[in-house]
């Protein structure tokens, strides 16, 4: 694996991120709604770095996904949110690839009628996009490469490396081998 982003970078891209997030909704309390599973270390991490009021809660998305760019059915769990109805809400992904995943899930809060919707992620792939919605807030940008590490996954392993890393053929042969075994 190549290592694309250490530790100590994503500590400080996650700071400074909090950072304009504070600066953006000073005074005004906050409920951050995290996209399952990708963010919950970012969630975890960012949060601590923000000192004013909130609550926190989580909206689950999935969709079939593996280390090839195909996009399968987007399936929006609300069940286990928090009810933002009235609520400035800042909505947190891992990561904006082609950018259909966050842009649906930010239309489905808007079914529970918040009071605004702003969106942060820390990861926007370059060259990917393919909608006109973009997040408000975004740590890092990356090249188009499938990455791993800091919640993110291949096949819903590797979320707990503690930097992020791109995935190489060879370590998805080796993850296919031991899957295996
Ligand atoms: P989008 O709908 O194409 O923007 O894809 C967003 C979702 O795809 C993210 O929430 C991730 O779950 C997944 N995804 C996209 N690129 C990567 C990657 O490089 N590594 C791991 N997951 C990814
Ligand atoms: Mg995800």
């Amino acid at each position: 694996m190549k290592t694309l982003l250490t530790r100590e970078q994503l500590h400080d891209g996650v700071a400074k991120m909090a950072q304009q997030i504070e600066a953006a909704f000073e005074g005004r309390q906050l409920t951050i709604i995290g996209v399952l599973t990708g963010s919950v270390v970012l969630v975890a991490d960012l949060i601590r770095h923000i000192d004013q009021p909130m609550r926190v809660g989580v909206i689950q998305a999935s969709s079939y996904r593996g280390a090839t760019t195909t996009r399968g059915d987007l399936i929006i769990n609300s069940e286990l949110m928090l009810d933002i109805k009235d609520r400035d809400v800042l909505l947190v992904d891992d990561i904006f690839d082609t950018g259909h995943t966050l842009e649906k899930v930010v239309e489905k809060l808007k079914d529970f009628k918040p009071a605004s919707v702003r969106s942060a992620v820390l990861l926007r792939k370059l060259g990917r996009q393919e909608t006109d919605y973009r997040p408000d807030f975004t740590a890092f940008e990356i090249p188009d490469e499938f990455v791993v590490g800091y919640g993110l996954d291949y096949e819903d392993m590797y979320r707990n490396l503690p930097y992020l890393a791109a995935l190489e053929s060879e370590d998805i042969d080796r993850h296919n081998a031991a899957q295996q075994g």
